[in-house]
C-alpha cells in the first residue's frame, strides 16, 4: 500500500459553489475512491481560500464582515458536498490557525534561503484572479485574460519572492519528471511560459487587510495565493510538531507515492510555476503532477462567477439525483477539453446511457431471472465466452481510463460492456427461452450472464456512483460479494438468491416537457444565488412564469397601451446614455411595496439604482442578473435613497419587467 494524496484547489467564499466547483470535485472524488478501492491509503483535501481583496469586497458590498461571509458560503460547500457524497478525509479554510501555522512557517523557510526582498512594486492587476498582468496580456483595453473584466493600475512597496532564480530549478523538474504537469498539451503551456522568462513575484500587498499580516514585515499582508497554496500542506501539519505533523510525514513525503493537484485550467500558472517555485526554495518535497482540466462552458463561455453565467447544482440534484449529476459531469467531458452544459445534453444523457443502457439492461435481466427461476437469480453459472471477453476488455479499458484521469474513456468502456450485453441478450432471446421449460439450463446460464456483466458494471462504477452503484449491485443479487475491486472479476454472482423486487432506477424522463416546464435550455436556478439566501433547494420555475426572466410564454394580461410620443432625431436619442451592468445586490426598501435599492456593477464603477420592480421581481432572483441602465440621469432621491441612474423595463399593467441583454456581455457595454 502506498501514500495517495490528492487534493482540489480551494475555492473562494466570494460566490457560491457552481458546477464547475463541483466538476473539480466529483472527479477528485472519484479518484480518491478509485484509489481507495485499489487499495491505496488516500489522503483526499478541498476546502475554502477564504482571505484576499475579493472576500473583503464581497463582504463590504453585503455590509458584514469578511468571516461571516466565508462561515455562510462554508456551509454551503459542507452541505453540497455531503449532498454529493464527496468522501473528502479533511476540509481546510484559509482562516483556521493551523493554517496560519503553515503558512509561516513554509515563508520562514523561503526568508531562510534568501528568496525575499522587498521593492517598490506597480503593474495591472486583476482582482478576479488576484494577479497582475503583462501590458502584453491585457492589451490596449486593459482587460483581463481571464476575465474580460478591467484590470487596475497598482503601485505599491512589496515582498517579493526570487522567482527568476527558479526558472532552470524549474524546468529541470518538468525536464526529468515527464508527469509533473498534465494533459501534456498543458506541460507545454507550463514550459514555454517558463522560457519566456520568469520575473520575481510581488507576494506581499499593502492596502490589504484581510489576509494574514507578512512575518517581519509590518504593514504587509500576505498575497493571496501565497497564502491559498500553501493549504496543501498546512492541512497536513507543515509547522506542527509530533502527531501533528504525522500526516505530513505520511503524504508530503518524497520517497515514494503520489502528491496529486487536481485544478482547473485557469489557475495552472499558480500550480505548476508558483507553488513548485515557493517549494524548491523552501527544500520541501514537490507535487509529482498537477493536473489541469478544461472549463465547462456555457454560450461558449467560462462558466464563471465574474462573467455571471453559471450553472448551480440544485435543480439538477433535485430532479435527477446526486450521481446522475456526477456521473454526467464524468462522462461529458471529453479527457483535456472544454464541455459545454446544456440541460438538453444533460437530459439526452441522462435517458440514453442511465435510464436506457444501463437501468434497462439491469431491469431486464433482474425481471426475467426473477420470473424464471421463483423470484432468484439463476441456479447455475455456467461462463459464456463472449461476455467473459467482453468484461476483460472493458475492465481493461476501464482501469487505462480511471489511471489517467480520463473518465469519458473508463465509462465508455464499461458501456462497451452494456452493449455486448444488450447484444448477447438479443441473440440468445431469453424471453423466448422462459417459454420452453425444457430450456431451463440454457435460460440459467443465459441470464446468470447477464446478471455477472451488469454486476461487473457496476462494481466498477462505485467510485463514480457511490449512491447508485450498490443499488444496483443488490439488484442483481450481489449485495453479498464484496464491493471492491477484487470483485472486478468474472464469475462472482452467486446463484440461487433471492433477487429483490426490481425498482426504476433510473425513470426515463420526457425531455420536451422537461425543457418545457424549465423554460427551455437557459440557466433555470438564478444566475448568481444571494449568499444570503442559501437554501439548497428552490421552487422549479413554473412554466410561462419564469421567474429567470428568461423568454418564456408571453403573459396573458395585454400591454398598457404605448401614447406615441413625439419624433426625435437620433441625436436626441444618443444624449440618453445606456449601459449593461450587473446586479450585485438588491434589497427592498423600508415602507415601500414597489421600490427597490439595487447595486449595479457598471464595469468601472458601481451605481446605487432605486426600481420601482418589486411587484415583479423577486430579490433574490436580481442578484447577477444583467439590467439595462440609463447611466447619464440626474441622481435623484427616492424614498430617502439616492438613485443615480435608472434601470430599463417593460411596463404592464403597472408592473416592470426588466429588460437584459440577450447573452452575458462585458458590463459597461454600452447600448445603442
Ligand atoms: O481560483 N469549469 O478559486 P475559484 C471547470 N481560490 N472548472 C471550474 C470552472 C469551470 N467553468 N469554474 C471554476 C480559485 N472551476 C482559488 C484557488 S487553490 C490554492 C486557490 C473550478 O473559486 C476549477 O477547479 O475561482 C477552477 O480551477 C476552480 O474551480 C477555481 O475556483
Ligand atoms: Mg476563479
Amino acid at each position: 500500500m502506498s501514500s495517495y494524496y490528492l487534493s482540489t484547489p480551494i475555492y473562494y467564499v466570494n460566490d457560491l459553489p457552481h458546477l464547475g466547483h463541483i466538476y473539480t470535485t466529483v472527479i477528485a472524488d472519484t479518484v480518491a475512491r478509485y484509489q481507495r478501492l485499489r487499495g491505496q491509503e488516500v489522503f483526499y483535501l478541498t476546502g475554502t481560500d477564504e482571505h484576499g481583496q475579493n472576500i473583503q469586497r464581497a463582504a463590504n458590498r453585503q455590509g458584514i464582515e469578511p468571516i461571516q461571509l466565508a462561515n455562510r458560503v462554508v456551509s454551503r460547500y459542507h452541505d453540497l458536498w455531503s449532498v454529493l457524497n464527496i468522501s473528502h478525509n479533511d476540509f481546510i479554510r484559509t482562516t483556521e490557525p493551523r493554517h496560519r501555522r503553515g503558512v509561516e512557517a513554509l515563508i520562514a523557510r523561503i526568508e531562510a534561503a534568501g528568496d525575499l526582498y522587498t521593492a517598490n512594486h506597480d503593474g495591472w492587476y486583476c482582482s478576479s484572479c488576484e494577479s497582475f498582468y503583462t501590458e502584453k496580456e491585457i492589451g490596449n483595453e486593459k482587460l483581463c485574460p481571464v476575465h474580460g473584466s478591467t484590470t487596475e493600475w497598482q503601485s505599491e512597496e512589496n515582498v517579493f519572492f526570487r522567482l527568476s532564480e527558479y526558472q532552470q530549478p524549474l524546468l529541470d523538474w518538468l525536464d526529468s519528471n515527464p508527469k509533473a504537469v498534465q494533459p501534456v498539451g498543458r506541460l507545454n503551456e507550463v514550459r514555454s511560459f517558463i522560457e519566456s522568462g520568469l520575473r520575481d513575484l510581488s507576494v506581499s500587498r499593502a492596502d490589504l487587510k484581510w489576509g494574514i499580516p507578512f512575518p517581519g514585515h509590518p504593514g504587509q499582508t500576505i498575497y493571496v495565493w501565497l497564502d491559498a497554496l500553501t493549504n496543501y500542506v498546512s492541512a497536513l501539519g507543515l509547522g506542527a510538531e509530533g502527531d501533528e505533523k504525522a500526516l505530513y510525514d505520511t503524504f508530503w513525503n518524497p520517497d515514494g507515492g503520489v502528491r496529486l493537484h487536481i485544478v482547473g485550467k485557469d489557475i495552472l500558472r499558480f500550480h505548476a510555476i508558483y507553488w513548485p517555485a515557493f517549494l524548491l526554495s523552501a527544500g520541501l518535497p514537490l507535487p509529482t503532477t498537477v493536473w489541469a482540466h478544461g472549463w465547462w462552458l456555457r454560450d461558449e463561455k467560462k462558466m464563471s462567477k465574474s462573467i455571471g453565467n453559471v450553472v448551480r447544482p440544485d435543480a439538477l440534484i433535485r430532479d435527477f439525483g446526486a450521481d446522475s449529476l456526477r456521473f454526467y459531469l464524468l462522462r461529458e467531458m471529453v479527457f483535456g477539453q472544454d464541455a459545454q452544459f446544456s440541460d438538453e445534453a444533460f437530459v439526452d444523457r441522462f435517458n440514453s446511457d442511465l435510464a436506457n443502457d444501463l437501468g434497462n439492461t439491469v431491469s431486464r435481466v433482474v425481471t426475467l431471472s426473477r420470473r424464471a427461476f421463483d423470484g432468484c437469480t439463476p441456479p447455475e453459472s455456467c461462463f459464456d465466452n463472449p461476455l467473459v471477453l467482453a468484461a476483460r476488455e472493458a475492465i481493461e479499458g476501464y482501469r487505462a481510463g480511471m489511471d489517467e484521469l480520463a473518465f469519458d474513456r473508463a465509462l465508455r468502456s464499461l458501456w462497451g460492456l452494456l452493449a455486448e450485453t444488450n447484444q448477447y441478450l438479443v441473440a440468445r432471446e431469453p424471453w423466448r427461452l422462459i417459454k420452453s421449460p425444457e430450456q431451463s439450463a440454457a435460460l440459467s446460464r443465459v441470464l446468470w450472464n447477464g446478471l455477472e456483466a451488469v454486476r461487473i458494471v457496476a462494481t466498477a462504477l462505485l467510485p463514480c456512483m457511490p449512491e447508485l452503484a450498490p443499488q444496483v449491485l443488490k439488484a442483481v443479487g450481489a449485495e453479498g460479494v464484496p464491493a471492491d475491486f477484487s470483485s472486478l472479476s468474472w464469475g462472482l454472482t452467486p446463484t440461487g438468491v433471492e433477487l429483490p423486487k426490481s425498482v426504476g432506477l433510473f425513470p426515463r424522463i420526457d425531455k420536451g416537457s422537461y425543457l418545457a416546464e424549465i423554460g427551455g435550455d437557459k440557466p433555470r436556478v438564478a444566475i448568481v444565488d444571494r449568499v444570503e439566501k442559501a437554501s439548497m433547494s428552490e421552487p422549479r420555475t413554473q412554466p410561462g412564469k419564469d421567474s429567470t426572466g428568461e423568454p418564456g410564454k408571453a403573459p396573458d394580461t395585454p400591454p398598457e397601451p404605448v401614447v406615441d410620443a413625439p419624433r426625435i432625431s437620433i441625436g436626441d436619442f444618443f444624449k440618453t446614455q445606456l449601459k449593461v451592468g450587473t446586479v450585485i445586490s438588491a434589497e427592498a426598501i423600508p415602507k415601500s411595496n414597489k421600490l427597490l435599492k439595487l447595486q449595479v456593477d457598471l464595469g468601472t464603477e458601481t451605481r446605487t439604482v432605486v426600481a420601482g420592480i418589486a411587484k415583479s421581481h423577486e430579490v433574490g432572483d436580481l442578484v447577477g442578473r444583467q439590467v439595462v441602465v440609463v447611466a447619464n440621469l440626474e441622481p435623484a432621491k427616492l424614498m430617502g435613497v439616492e438613485s443615480q441612474g435608472m434601470v430599463l423595463a417593460a411596463s404592464i399593467d403597472g408592473e416592470a419587467v426588466l429588460l437584459h441583454p440577450a447573452r452575458t456581455v462585458p458590463n459597461g457595454s454600452p447600448v445603442k
